[in-house]
């Protein structure tokens, strides 16, 4: 069993009439890598702060262990945070940088010094500990931020965009480097990022935010397979949302009518009323795309392509299909379909998650 290392219950933000945090619960188990993933203005910084102390909940409640913190100001929470814009003292040396914490904490000289030749081991940074803030690059200046949080040893590291000041590649390699390190530490973290592919590389779990709410929380694969509704199946990846409704129920599956074309779907364990309006979730990868053939088979739907991008390892094309523009991957493709080829989709049945339509648009 997971230990829950931080519960936030029901809390409630608001600043003035605008209320940002929307009764707002998670478990957080020790030593996980958690990240907070959603639009701007969706309150990802506010909760953010708020497990860190910078703000009190206006309800609710947040316990780090079996500690109630709501009470506990930010300084004595042992959650450090980091922040966007990172802002390293700039007349300050780069180990001095690293070191001011503890050195406000009194630390002795010894213990420092062991702290500081274990962090920037870690981190790769020794030979910069000489250097101003302006003499280094950024995603040194990252690394530095990083090890200027790392070196106190939280218990809770906060992570605020911390990479979004570095160009794609940079990022790439950082996140993978952060990962590692947050593995190796096991220290709890919690990221936020509105960056979607960066949230499946890096998460144990991902809760994904919208105005003021969590909308769900889950790992990486449940979120993107089984997404609790078509804002989070949209978020995260490409999808296609197709809307239907129910016929039948048998043994093979459900049955959902897709404009009078009947497919079938598997594995799907929540009960759908027949007649139940669904949003059909595909994923791009998951659909054939196979030359109009005269055997139609389960699940073939009749389409012509409108567009394709080839990249290399992927063919993306677009296809028009029961009105409406489907997404489809194709790896490895041996041939090219030009704009106009008549297709089928071939949806495989158990590769399609149901959502309830209802009268969502
Ligand atoms: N101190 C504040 N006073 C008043 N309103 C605020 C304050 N901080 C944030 N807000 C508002 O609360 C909402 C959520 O802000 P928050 O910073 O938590 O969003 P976010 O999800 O971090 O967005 P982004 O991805 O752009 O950083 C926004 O509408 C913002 O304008
Ligand atoms: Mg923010």
């Amino acid at each position: 069993m997971e230990t829950i290392h931080l519960r936030i219950q029901d809390v409630c933000k608001s600043f003035g009439n605008l209320r940002v945090l929307n009764h707002v619960s998670l478990d957080v188990p020790q030593g996980s890598f958690t990240t907070f993933l959603g639009p701007s203005g969706c309150g990802k910084t506010t909760l953010l702060r708020t497990i860190a102390g910078f703000y009190t909940p206006d309800s609710g409640e947040i316990y780090l262990g079996n500690r109630f913190m709501n009470t506990v100001p930010s300084h004595l929470r042992n959650a450090i945070m980091v922040f966007q814009d990172y802002a390293l003292f700039p007349h300050m040396t780069i180990e001095e940088n690293i070191t001011y914490g503890l050195r406000i904490r009194k630390m002795p000289k010894d213990q420092i010094q062991a702290r500081l030749e274990r962090t920037v081991g870690y981190l790769g940074i020794g030979n910069l500990l000489d250097r101003m803030p302006g003499q280094i690059s950024g995603g040194q200046q990252q690394r530095v931020a990083l090890a200027r949080a790392l070196i106190m040893e939280p218990e809770l590291l906060l992570l605020d965009e911390p990479l979004s000041n570095l160009d794609a590649k940079l990022r790439i390699n950082i996140r993978a480097e952060l990962r590692q390190l947050q593995q190796r530490l096991k220290i709890t973290t919690i990221y936020v990022t509105h960056d979607q592919a960066e949230a499946l590389a890096l998460s144990d779990r991902i809760a994904v935010m919208n105005e003021g709410k969590i909308v769900h929380y889950g790992t990486p694969q449940e979120l993107y397979y089984h997404p609790a509704d078509p804002f989070v199946a949209s978020f995260i990846g490409k999808v296609n949302l197709i809307r239907g409704r129910v016929t039948q129920h048998t043994l093979e599956g459900t049955w959902v009518d897709v404009q009078n074309i009947t497919l079938l779907v598997k594995n799907h364990f929540t009960y759908l009323q027949p007649q139940a309006e669904v949003i059909l979730c595909v994923r791009p990868e998951t659909v054939r795309i196979v030359r109009a053939s005269g055997d139609r088979e389960e699940n073939a739907i009749p389409g012509y392509v409108t567009n394709f991008i080839f990249e290399g390892a992927t063919i993306r094309y677009w296809v028009n299909a029961l009105d409406q523009e489907w997404v489809v991957d194709v790896f490895d493709p041996a041939e090219v379909l030009p704009p106009d080829t008549k297709v089928f989709l071939r949806l495989k049945p158990e590769r399609i998650h149901l959502l309830p339509g209802g009268s969502q648009k």
